[in-house]
Order: structure tokens, then C-alpha cells, then sequence
């Protein structure tokens, strides 16, 4: 049985698991600092590298203690050493590189975004139980990476196409912060939009950026002048809050914005670009299956649309998988362990690490 403990410290949440045979998930700890970050709007990268510091340690031993396991019945330490902000990740790969050292323990270093698509790998209640057939078409979609990639067998990808501009979960997180929905957007943007018609506006697709890459500013933008819009009809001076989307979301509020409507406008049309270059792509690479990635994988509205547009079985991990855990750095572990691939304890972290 090769059982590895997994550390994930690349952004807001403290994790930690224990996984068997990349698979079965002995323990899964997060510690979510979303409460913390919630008054700034987003992520304030000082706060969550501090809060690490405190929360690593109790994180670690709770995931081995749920799961039962001694060091010595581990066959590895794997943790995230990019992408992500360069103070979280140090926390992670620190208290790694010391508990490898320590118990004499190989180390393996994991790729953030390696470990979001291997979630479709983890063994949960409910989902199937054949792990996906290659050749794959992943859509990696998460707060800071919008990426298309083939796979044609385990690690190795083939990069089809990526976002021009924004991600699409910052999409996400900038149109709810101009809504005033909170943070994080994804799940607030969801939530509003269920009360919304999605085609009370037309906004645009950007489906003429290369064929199999996204960008969402334009959309943004269009959601930003059509909220301008409005404010000047209610009589606000909209110029003195500036032309920019981030002076836009400091504005003051007060005016009647039909937010649900807009919301939901918004999300169909994002989750529109994402459904029409993945099913182009399935169609194109004669995909088996398509599995998709990442925070926004959590949609509800993408997991609907995708599964009925795809011509091909299509893959979510379950929800609380989608976004960031260290159960999916274990799944990715084990190949990796599988495959040879040790890092050595110089491994450094890589803030814009890249799968490809
Ligand atoms: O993968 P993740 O947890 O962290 C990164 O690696 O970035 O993704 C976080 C992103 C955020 O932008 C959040 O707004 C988005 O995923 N998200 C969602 C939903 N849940 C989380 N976006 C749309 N719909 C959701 N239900
Ligand atoms: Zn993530």
C-alpha cells in the first residue's frame, strides 16, 4: 500500500491528506482562511503566508491522526511548490522538506494545477468508479488559470490554448466584487444568478481569440459599462469613480442594480466560451473523455452545460474536491511516485510554475 501524506499551503487554505494509492482518501484536512481574506475583497498575500505559519503544523497532525498512519507507514511527503503566491507556498514546502528530512522520507514536489485535474482520480461516494480513459481533454479552470491541455497518458500534457487576460474564476471574483456580492465571487455570482434570467443581456463571447483560447475581459468590461450605464441613468457621477474596473468596484453603491439578472447574464455567457472551445476541442483530439478542473468547476451552470453540449462522457470531481485541497496533491503524488520523479530538499518554490 503506498500511502503519502500531501501539503497544500499555494494560496488561501492550509491543507492536508493522506491518500492510498492515489486514490483513496485516508484524511483530508483544510484549514480555509476565507473569513480572514472577506474584509479585503480577495486574497492579501501578508495575512494568508502568516496565517500558514500558524495553522500548518495542527493541519498536518490532524490528517494523520484521522488517518490513522505512523511516519513509517508513508512512502512519501508531497507538497505544492507552485503555482501560487511565493510567501504561502515557502510555508508548505518548508514544513515538507523538514518532516522528509526528518523521518528520511522521499519528497516530492507537485504542481498546483497537476493536483486540480488528478482530483477526477480520487475515489469518492457517489462518483464512477473507472478512473478516466485517455486521451483526455482537461479544462482547467480556477481563480488564477484558464487552460485547455490534452492528456495522452499520466503527466504529460499538451497545452491547446489559455486565457489571453483574466482567469476565468477572477472573472468571476472582479464581476461580484462590482455587484457587491462578496467574496469569493464564483459561489456568490451562482447564488445571485439562480433568481436571474440569463439572456436579459447579450454580452459577448470572445469566441474570435485563438481557437482554443478564452478571454474575459471584454465580457467583463461589457458587465462594467452596462452597471456605468445605469448609475448615470440614476443620476450618480459615474467619472469620479474612475473608468477602471478596480476604481468601478470601489464605487459607492446605493443605486437599484438588477443584480440577479446580470449575474446570471454574465455566467451564461462565460460559461458559453468555456462549453464551445472544450466541446470543439473533444471533437478535434477525439478525446475518450473531458474532465474538467479547478475552483470554477464548481459551477453548477458549467457542469449542466457541459455534460449536455460534450459529445463525450464529461468529468467534475466532486464539488468540495473543486477547489483548493490537499487529497487532489496526493492523487497527483502517486503517479509521480509511480514514475520515479523524487525532488531533492533544495526544491524551491515556483510562484508561475506551469504544467507544460
Ligand atoms: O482552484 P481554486 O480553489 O483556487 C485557485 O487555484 O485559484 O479556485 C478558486 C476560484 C475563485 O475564483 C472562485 O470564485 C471560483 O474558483 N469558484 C467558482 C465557484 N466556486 C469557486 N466559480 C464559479 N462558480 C462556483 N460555484
Ligand atoms: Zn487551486
Amino acid at each position: 500500500m503506498i500511502d503519502i501524506l500531501a501539503i497544500e499551503s499555494s494560496c488561501d487554505e492550509t491543507a492536508a491528506a493522506v491518500i492510498r494509492e492515489g486514490r483513496d482518501i485516508l484524511s483530508n484536512v483544510v484549514a480555509s482562511q476565507v473569513e480572514l481574506h472577506r474584509k479585503y475583497g480577495g486574497v492579501f498575500p501578508e495575512a494568508a503566508s502568516r496565517q500558514h505559519i500558524r495553522d500548518i503544523a495542527p493541519t498536518i497532525r490532524q490528517a494523520m491522526e484521522v488517518a490513522e498512519r505512523e511516519w513509517d507507514d508513508l512512502a512519501a511527503i508531497a507538497v505544492v511548490n507552485g503555482p501560487g503566491l511565493a510567501g504561502s507556498l515557502l510555508v508548505g514546502v518548508n514544513a515538507a522538506k523538514a518532516l522528509a528530512a526528518a523521518r528520511g522520507l522521499p519528497l516530492l514536489g507537485v504542481n498546483h494545477m497537476e493536483g486540480h485535474i488528478y482530483a477526477n482520480w480520487l475515489a469518492c461516494d457517489g462518483g464512477p468508479d473507472t478512473p478516466p480513459p485517455f486521451p483526455l481533454v482537461c479544462l482547467i479552470v480556477s481563480g488564477g488559470h484558464t487552460d485547455l491541455v490534452v492528456m495522452h497518458e499520466h503527466l504529460r500534457y499538451e497545452r491547446l490554448g489559455q486565457t489571453v487576460d483574466d482567469a476565468a474564476g477572477e472573472a468571476f471574483d472582479k464581476v461580484a466584487r462590482l455587484l457587491d456580492l462578496g467574496y469569493p465571487g464564483g459561489p456568490a455570482i451562482q447564488r445571485a444568478a439562480a433568481e436571474g434570467d440569463p439572456q436579459a443581456y447579450a454580452f459577448p463571447r470572445a469566441l474570435s481569440v485563438g481557437p482554443y483560447d478564452f478571454s474575459f475581459s471584454g465580457l467583463k468590461t461589457a458587465v462594467l459599462r452596462l452597471v456605468q450605464d445605469m448609475r448615470r441613468e440614476q443620476g450618480q457621477e459615474v467619472e469620479a469613480h474612475g473608468q477602471s474596473f478596480a476604481d468601478a468596484s470601489l464605487a459607492p453603491t446605493g443605486i437599484e442594480l438588477p443584480v440577479a439578472d446580470i449575474a446570471a447574464s454574465f455566467q451564461a455567457a462565460l460559461v458559453d466560451a468555456l462549453v464551445a472551445k472544450t466541446v470543439q476541442a473533444v471533437e478535434q483530439f477525439d478525446a475518450a473523455e473531458v474532465l474538467v478542473a479547478g475552483g470554477v468547476a464548481a459551477n453548477q451552470l458549467l457542469r449542466e452545460t457541459l455534460a449536455e453540449r460534450s459529445p463525450k462522457p464529461v468529468r467534475f470531481p466532486p464539488i468540495r474536491y473543486c477547489t483548493d485541497n490537499a487529497a487532489m496533491i496526493g492523487a497527483a503524488a502517486y503517479y509521480q511516485y509511480l514514475d520515479g520523479y523524487r525532488s531533492d530538499l533544495d526544491l524551491d518554490v515556483v510562484p508561475n510554475l506551469s504544467i507544460v
